[in-house]
Formats: structure tokens, C-alpha cells, sequence
């Protein structure tokens, strides 16, 4: 007997393992889809500090047959106006598993590149459909579609030989041309394959055209239809055509239908929504359900954190096939450039003292020759990283992992919201009575970097459930599920005494977690509950704590102030009882005068009001 062995595509591979990445069932499948094609918009907004509006729309066949209570199939069509995607980049965003344009080190919602185009495969092997992109870049600029620009000389002019294909690719004609490219004092004339500028007076040719190349020119708008080779993992272009846009559009529009359960995802999406809307304050995100209901949710502020950085890996998180293929596309000849040019924050003092201590290098005694006192100097046996034998490959790499020298990583490649916006965004979505925020300090777990920001919210539309509400997000996603295995959860359960914050389970409380990193410890490919990291659960404990001592001083001063209120309440009923009973006591005829009791009402109203402000 033989085993029959066989490949399989990453396509294949998350066709057979759905679950794998939350498309396990109608219902979650539906979360899914909505949830990554809202993330995809997002980034492609945030990573251009553009202030995202994106309009989603779930609309139910007409001409499905199953009843609204089973599964039926659904149309999602989302927009957003965000960068765009270039054509050339189409067909594989959207039709092959595992490509895209994030696997950096920043911080961004996606990271597989796997999320979208799972929603567009399942809506595939579900209704045997395949997806619209419509997209455009709004505007390129004059060098993506020209080959080249020259001066002549004797005709005093500059003369841009044209790119055919490009302007074709892009749906850019000679009249869009005309009409974009306008430069100052010269005169521009469109031919076939060229186009000439020519100075009314002397200008400066040379200087001209420097600033010409980068002059934008409103593109087209591509559209395309793909669907997956499933077992080649390589898109299936089905057509791909580009449209005028005479008004320079930008974004990107995707549609395809798929088989889900929307009204039991429904109560799902709709918390997402309004989750994500908490969290991006700065985007406006309207939703149009089967039924045709508008949800809205509106930005605040048009205030964006700035964007992440892209920042190189650092020591403490590199293995040996990360050195091994720096090691092959570096053109380094020495050990201390290779560290200083290709990890994070490894500085030339730093690598010599690493590689002395690797055993890798030899170093003179320390500030006997030219240089500051200190500097490690006299280096002798620095190699070519090429020349690395791979036994020492692993010795590095074990030695990055103990080395106390390194820096720890910054924080540059991650874009928290800060307290301000976070307040901002808790504010509009739960409108609490009492709000106080938290940004902490960046930290790093195996050399990657995170920051923590927490919030905690109390009264108002906080909603009250028996315990704290938590509202979980990771690089501004909401984490909707598995929560109870979430370390945000087990640290509010197991490592914070609530009660010496004077909560008590009945109260309207939330904690709102946050965590932004290049590399989120999630525990499963699902993307939904974060690993039980020390590192981590250490930075939400002391930011829980240190905005539970805020709201405990609040609480504190709520409770004296209903405690004045209802003392006052009382003396307010007997008062005048009092009175006329003193009055009686005393032989008084006279009934207490009303007067008296006008006169402590204000004094009463002005502990009320002060009782509603605290
Ligand atoms: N709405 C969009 N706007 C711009 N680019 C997009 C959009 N949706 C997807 N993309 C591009 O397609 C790529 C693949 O998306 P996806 O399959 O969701 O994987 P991931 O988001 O993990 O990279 C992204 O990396 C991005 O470059
Ligand atoms: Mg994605």
C-alpha cells in the first residue's frame, strides 16, 4: 500500500481550514467578511492621514428563495476614500491568498494578507460569484507616465516623451493632459506620444523641469472582476476595463456576494461598528442594512494620529531565517554595519560591544587610542556577515536574545490615539458621567514593540451589566469574541481589587483596553484574544490601576454628595415639623413662618446642583 502525497495552495489550505480565520459558519462568516473589508478601508485611509468615510452596504438577492430565517445570500458592497490601489496590484490584492502590501513593521489592522480575500473566497464557494474592485488613485503624477523629459535647446522648450501604455493602463488621455498640466508663465502643448512646455519668457528649463515630473494628473477609474484559482492560489481576471473620472475620485470600491446569516450576525456587526466608530473618532462610517435601515456614525474630529512609522526588526525578536536572509541582501562588509544598518536602534558602540560579547569580534582595551573614553575601539576580526559559518548564525542569534545592551525598541512604527482622542471617541459613542484616559509609556515583548491606553467610564450610556464592561481593541480593532481568555479580562478579574476602587458590580462601569503594536500577541490566527504576555498584562494593570484611583475619588465625592443630598432631603420634610413643634412646646401661637423654609430651598437646590456636576 502507498500514501498518496499531494501540494496544496495557501488558497487550497485556508479553503480546507475556514475556520482557521472566522469564516467557520454563515453567521460568523458574515461577521468576518464585514469586519475585514471595514479594516482594509480603514488602513487604507489612515496610512495616508486621510480622515476615512466609508459606506457599507449589506443588501439580501432579490432573487433568493430561502426565507429570511435561514441562510440566505447577501451582497456586501463597501467604499472608502482612501489611497486607491495602482492596477498593476489588483488582481493579486484581491485574488491571491497571502499578498499585500503590509507585511512591515508598523502598526496596521492587517498582516496576513489573507483577511479580504477570504471574504471574497468564501463568497465564492458559496454562491460561485466573483468580485467588482473599482478603484483609482485619484491622480498620479506626470513621471509615472512619462519615459523621460528633455530640453531643447534650440527650440527653447521641454519635451516629455509620453508613456502609451502607462496613459492607457490609467485611462489618461491628451485632453485630461491638457487640462492638468499647467505650469506658471509657460505654454503646454499635447501631441500623440508628446508633450512640450514651452517658457513665455526665459525660464529656467532645467529648474522647470525638476517640479514638472511630480505635477498630478487626474487618472481612471479601473474596474475589475476577479475570482480565485483556488487550487493555483493566482487571480482569475474576468475583466478589467478603466472608466473616465472626470472628477479625480479616489478610493476604492469592492463588491461580491456571499451566503451568510445576517440576522444572527447582526447583533455582532452592529457592535462592531459602533466599537470601531469608538475608536476612530476621526472616521465616519455609515452602515445600510438588508432591511434598508441607515445606521450612521459620525466623526468628531478630523484630528488623526500620525501615522506609523516603518521601522526595522530588532534584535531582541530575530531568528536565524530572519539573519540568514539579511545576511543574503546585505550589502555589508562588515559585521558592525550590518547591525547598525539593519536592526532597530543598534548604534556602532552597541554592535562592537555585541559582537565582542559574541565572541565575534576582538576589541582593543577601551579609550587608550584616538576616540572618546568609552568607545569600544581597536576592533580586530571584523568579517563580511556573508563569511558567517551558520554555527555562529545561531550563536548570534542566541546572544541577541541575552545581550543587555540593546536599546529597547521606540515607538515610532506605532500610532496609539492618544488620551485626547480616545476620550474623544469613548465620549461620543457612551457619553459617559465620569471618563478618565490613559496613554502609557511604550514597552517591548521579545523585541517587539507596544503601547498600552486604557480608559475607564462610568454612568451615562455605560451600559449596566452585572461586572465591568471591557472593550477590547488591538491596533484600533475591536475584539469581539473569546473574551473571557483575553488577558485584558483575566487582569480586570484576577490582579485588580475593584473594591478598594470603591466599584461594586453593580455599577455602570467600563474599561476600554487598547493595545498598538508592530506584532500583536494574538493568541490564534483568528485575530480575536491576546496572548497572556507578562509584559503586557503588567503595563493594563498599572494603567487600570492608575485610572481606578481617579474614578474612586469621583465615586467618593458621589457618594458624600448623595449622602448630603438625602440628608438634606430629610431636613427639608421635617423642618417646618420641627419648627411648629418647638413652637407648640414652647407656648409659641404663632405657626412656623414659610418664609423660613423659602429661605433654606436654595441653599438645598445648591447641593443638588453640585451633587449633578460632580
Ligand atoms: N480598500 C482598500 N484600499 C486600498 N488597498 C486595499 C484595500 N483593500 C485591500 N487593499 C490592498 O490589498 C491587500 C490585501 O488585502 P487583504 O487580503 O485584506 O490582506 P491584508 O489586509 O492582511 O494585507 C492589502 O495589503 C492592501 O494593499
Ligand atoms: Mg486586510
Amino acid at each position: 500500500m502507498s500514501e498518496k502525497f499531494m501540494e496544496v495552495s495557501p488558497a487550497d489550505f485556508f479553503y480546507r481550514n475556514r475556520d482557521l480565520a472566522g469564516f467557520n459558519n454563515p453567521t460568523r462568516a458574515m461577521y468576518s467578511a464585514v469586519r475585514e473589508l471595514v479594516e482594509n478601508s480603514l488602513d487604507a485611509c489612515e496610512l495616508y492621514q486621510i480622515p476615512p468615510n466609508v459606506f457599507l452596504r449589506v443588501s439580501q438577492d432579490k432573487n433568493d428563495s430561502t426565507t429570511e430565517e435561514a441562510t440566505a445570500t447577501y451582497t456586501i458592497r463597501i467604499m472608502d476614500n482612501g489611497s486607491g490601489i495602482p492596477p498593476e496590484f489588483v488582481p493579486s490584492a484581491f485574488g491571491q491568498i497571502l499578498y499585500g502590501s503590509k507585511y512591515t513593521l508598523r502598526q496596521v489592522r492587517g498582516t496576513f494578507g489573507l483577511g479580504g480575500k477570504m471574504a471574497i473566497l468564501y463568497g465564492q464557494i458559496t454562491t460561485h460569484g466573483s468580485a467588482t474592485i473599482m478603484t483609482s488613485t485619484g491622480t498620479v503624477s506626470l513621471k509615472d507616465l512619462s519615459l523621460g523629459a528633455d530640453i531643447d535647446q534650440a527650440r527653447k522648450m521641454l519635451v516629455v516623451r509620453l508613456n502609451s501604455d502607462a496613459m492607457e493602463r490609467r485611462g489618461v488621455d491628451r485632453a485630461i493632459l491638457q487640462r492638468d498640466v499647467k505650469i506658471k508663465g509657460c505654454r503646454v502643448q499635447v501631441n500623440e506620444k508628446t508633450l512640450y512646455v514651452k517658457p513665455e519668457d526665459e525660464g529656467d528649463l532645467k529648474e522647470i523641469r525638476e517640479g514638472l515630473t511630480e505635477i498630478p494628473v487626474t487618472v481612471g477609474i479601473n474596474e475589475f472582476e476577479i475570482s480565485i484559482d483556488i487550487q493555483q492560489n493566482k487571480p482569475r481576471v474576468r475583466r478589467d476595463v478603466v472608466k473616465p473620472n472626470p472628477n479625480g475620485w479616489r478610493g476604492t470600491i469592492v463588491e461580491f456576494t456571499l451566503e451568510g446569516d445576517y440576522l444572527r450576525a447582526m447583533p455582532k456587526i452592529l457592535e462592531y461598528l459602533q466599537q470601531t466608530a469608538m475608536l476612530n473618532p476621526y472616521a465616519e462610517i455609515t452602515f445600510i442594512d438588508p432591511k434598508g435601515r441607515l445606521y450612521k456614525f459620525e466623526r468628531v474630529t478630523d484630528e488623526m494620529p500620525p501615522p506609523p512609522k516603518e521601522t526595522l526588526p530588532h534584535p531582541y525578536g530575530c531568528d536565524v531565517e530572519t539573519l540568514q536572509r539579511m545576511i543574503n541582501v546585505t550589502n555589508s562588509t562588515s559585521l558592525v554595519t550590518f547591525l547598525t544598518t539593519h536592526f532597530h536602534r543598534v548604534g556602532e558602540k552597541t554592535a562592537k560591544a555585541f559582537l565582542a560579547e559574541a565572541g565575534l569580534i576582538k576589541v582593543g582595551s577601551t579609550g587608550d587610542h584616538e576616540g572618546k573614553p568609552g568607545d569600544l575601539i581597536g576592533v580586530s576580526g571584523d568579517k563580511s556577515p556573508k563569511r558567517l559559518t551558520s554555527e555562529e548564525i545561531v550563536r548570534m542569534v542566541q546572544m541577541m536574545k541575552s545581550f543587555k545592551g540593546f536599546l529597547p525598541p521606540d515607538s515610532s512604527c506605532l500610532s496609539p490615539l492618544g488620551e485626547e482622542l480616545l476620550g474623544a471617541g469613548i465620549r461620543k459613542e457612551l457619553n459617559p458621567e465620569f471618563l478618565a484616559a490613559e496613554q502609557r509609556g511604550a514597552s517591548a515583548y521579545s523585541g517587539y514593540p507596544f503601547i498600552v491606553e486604557v480608559a475607564i467610564a462610568y454612568g451615562g450610556g455605560v451600559p449596566s451589566t452585572p461586572g465591568i464592561s471591557l472593550y477590547r481593541f488591538a491596533n484600533r480593532i475591536p475584539l469581539l469574541y473569546d473574551e473571557a481568555s483575553d488577558i485584558s479580562r483575566i487582569v480586570l478579574n484576577e490582579q485588580v481589587n475593584w473594591r478598594h476602587y470603591k466599584v461594586t458590580s453593580d455599577m455602570p462601569v467600563a474599561v476600554i483596553v487598547h493595545i498598538c503594536s508592530t506584532k500583536i500577541p494574538y493568541k490564534t490566527v483568528g485575530k480575536e484574544f491576546i496572548a497572556d504576555r507578562p509584559e503586557v498584562a503588567r503595563e493594563i494593570k498599572n494603567g487600570v490601576s492608575s485610572i481606578a484611583r481617579k474614578l474612586a475619588i469621583f465615586l467618593t465625592k458621589k457618594i458624600s454628595v448623595e449622602h448630603e443630598k438625602r440628608r438634606a432631603d430629610v431636613f427639608s420634610r421635617y423642618l417646618p415639623k420641627i419648627a411648629q413643634f418647638s413652637g407648640d412646646l414652647a407656648g409659641e401661637p404663632k405657626k412656623p413662618d414659610s418664609e423660613y423654609v423659602e429661605m433654606v430651598k436654595p441653599l438645598l437646590r445648591s447641593l443638588m446642583r453640585y451633587g449633578s456636576e460632580a
